[in-house]
């Protein structure tokens, strides 16, 4: 056995001294997205680095907490910062925080993410509810022996973002009045950003949106029975599909200038979720 399970509950058992509840809910942040940390109430601020075991997070743009707290009265458990496949890590330590806060008890995990706009309805700065993903990281959080007490060797993928909470995010966003598409996300491992002409192809086998992360989370809390949502910041529109180059610091600023309107969404729907 890889001892990834004890690993996982010695990091489980480290926060559960450092927070008052266990939570029901988890939601992890992505690039530009970190501003709704700050909107958990009786929070316990735990940095990464003071977790055995927990991976450092490295990227501009992460803060590399753990804020577990109240939002809405529903007891939150909130990742600032996230380990990426494309930092050199291997696949456990990049869904290392999912299964910690599943551990803590988190039924219900919200993940998001910034990512490139592939479909060309969409526009920068727009919100998008995964309803499905293309893995093309390479590689799968679930490749090795399995540990039967994180969940099945072959874990069912129909519905790797609930349907549920699918139609909770719709209902959220039309009572604060945003507009919501839906779309499949497209993981790649990066960190370079696409071609045009992998955009093109990505486009012709479904793809809505494409990004660097989340895919990998997700099948490590579905692993584990823990019902998920997606959520994508369209940062920037994917390559090839407007004339300028594509920069990071394009992604972050979106990311800010949607601040408000993505803190209000994740806020009504871990109300109702
Ligand atoms: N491609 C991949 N990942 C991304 C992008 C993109 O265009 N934007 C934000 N994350």
């Amino acid at each position: 056995m890889s001892g990834e399970f004890e690993r996982v509950q010695a990091a489980a058992a480290y926060v559960k001294t450092r927070i008052s509840e266990a939570p029901d809910i988890a939601i992890t942040l992505g690039s530009g997205l970190g501003g709704f940390a700050s909107r958990v109430e009786q929070a316990a601020v735990v940095p990464y680095g003071e977790i055995p075991g927990w991976p450092p997070a490295g990227v501009v743009g992460h803060a590399g907490r753990l804020v577990a707290g109240r939002v809405r009265g529903r007891r939150v458990v909130v990742l600032s910062g996230r380990s990426h496949f494309y930092e050199g890590h291997p696949m456990a330590t990049v869904v290392f925080g999912t299964r910690v806060v599943a551990s803590l008890g988190a039924r219900t995990l919200i993940l998001t993410n910034a990512a490139g706009g592939i479909n060309t309805s969409f526009s920068q700065g727009g919100l998008m509810v995964i309803d499905d993903h293309l893995n093309l990281m390479g590689t799968n959080p679930l490749v090795g022996p399995n540990d039967d007490r994180f969940g099945p060797r072959f874990p069912d993928m129909s519905e790797v973002y609930s349907r549920r909470l699918r139609i909770v995010a719709d209902r959220a966003a039309e009572r604060i009045g945003l507009a919501l598409s839906h779309g499949v996300y497209v993981g790649l491992h990066g960190p370079s950003y696409e071609t045009p002409a992998e955009i093109r192809y990505l486009r012709s086998i479904g793809g809505d949106a494409v990004g660097m992360s989340t895919v990998a989370e997700a099948i490590a809390a579905r692993h584990m029975g823990v019902e998920v949502l997606g959520i994508s910041c369209i940062t920037n529109m994917a390559a090839g599909v407007l004339p300028a180059p594509l920069d990071h610091s394009e992604v972050m600023a979106t990311g800010q200038r949607v601040r408000g309107a993505f803190i209000a969404l994740i806020e009504e729907i871990v109300a109702a979720a």
